[in-house]
């Protein structure tokens, strides 16, 4: 079995990837969140600094690209090979409106002819390892349907299936049944992503799908930074350090802060702090009262203090 951490726009930048390997090694491998494909003289991506090698040293990262042109996709890919990267991940399954109505990320899967000809030329015309995100589809599951049954005839490393529609954005639950069927008609290694957001639910889809070996943590890490290590060691022995996870939570928020600190400004690091906190708030069980309060805090000192306060006072439902 392998954890992955999922891509998570805005928040699962290197700054968090890198503090989380610090804190627990569990999850060796990300993808990275989405960035925009370019042509080849439009490339800078030495400015790409959540993909440059010096800046992810601890886990190994996998860059995601979106866009739908096959031969800028090309060139961007080729700029990252450069860079040393051997596989890439095509993003089609981001539901954001402003990506979709220009034909990116999900937008893309009422288009299977489209998707295929970015497959097809990626896998022709470089020696990358190509792997897809996606979703059931954006309007109609029958999208990832016509599109599996395209992409089994191409080298792919992997596929990520996170079983929900686009115009379903986040909510409702996940389609577990068409998630099932669409890894039976797969011919590539299927990745699991969606909604474990605890040791429980990971066990019941684990003994649902049990030829599943891959599974992405998204929105749970936030939640939970341990959350990978408290999955393995309900089926391994536990190799990591045995200080309490609330402990352990105080030292990550604390490393993480820092991290920001040096390497965003006020603003940005208090942006980033802000997302994360929309997942803790939901481990520290604060009422709606208590995130106003927060949220409002407009300087990152303070922001800093107030759930530095939290951290050390209010239980956590993960521990
Ligand atoms: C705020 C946010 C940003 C996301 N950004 C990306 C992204 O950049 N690329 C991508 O493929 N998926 C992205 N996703 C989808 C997640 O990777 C994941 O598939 C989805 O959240 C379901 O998994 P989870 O319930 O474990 O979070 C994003 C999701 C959220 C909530």
């Amino acid at each position: 079995m392998r954890l992955w951490l999922a891509p998570l726009h805005g928040i699962t930048l290197y700054h968090f990837r890198n503090c989380l390997y610090r804190h627990t090694k569990t999850i060796k491998t990300a993808i990275t969140p989405f960035l925009p494909i370019q042509e080849v003289t439009k490339l800078r991506v030495k400015r790409w600094t959540d993909v440059l090698p010096e800046n992810n040293q601890g886990m190994k990262i996998i860059p995601q690209l979106i866009g739908n042109n096959p031969t800028h996709f090309v060139d961007t890919v080729r700029a990252l090979m450069d860079l040393g990267y051997e596989q890439i991940n095509w993003n089609i399954g981001c539901p954001a409106a402003q990506i979709t109505r220009k034909k990116r990320g999900c937008g893309l899967m009422p288009y299977p002819q489209m998707v295929e000809d970015v497959v097809r030329l990626t896998t022709q015309q470089t020696s990358c390892h190509l792997s897809l995100k996606m979703r059931l589809g954006l309007y109609d599951a029958s999208e990832s349907l016509d599109i599996i049954h395209r992409i089994n005839n191409y080298p792919l490393d992997f596929l990520v299936i996170h079983p929900r529609l686009g115009i379903q954005q986040y909510e409702g639950v996940p389609d577990w049944e068409a998630f099932e069927e669409r890894s039976q008609m797969s011919l590539h290694p299927i990745v699991y992503s969606g909604d474990i957001n605890s040791v429980e639910i990971f066990q019941q889809l684990s003994s649902r799908f049990p030829k599943i070996q891959d599974w992405m943590l998204g929105r749970g890490i936030l939640q939970n930074p341990f959350l990978a290590e408290q999955i393995v060691a309900m089926s391994e022995k536990p190799t990591e350090d045995a200080s309490p996870y609330s402990q352990r939570l105080i030292n990550f928020y604390g490393d993480l802060i820092e991290t920001l600190r040096e390497h965003r400004n006020e603003k940005g690091a208090l942006a980033n702090l802000k997302e994360l906190w929309h997942y803790l708030s939901v481990a520290f069980q604060l009422d709606e009262e208590e995130q106003k309060r927060i949220f409002r805090i407009n300087e990152l000192n303070h922001f800093i203090q107030e759930t530095a306060h939290i951290l050390n006072t209010k239980n956590n439902i993960y521990y």
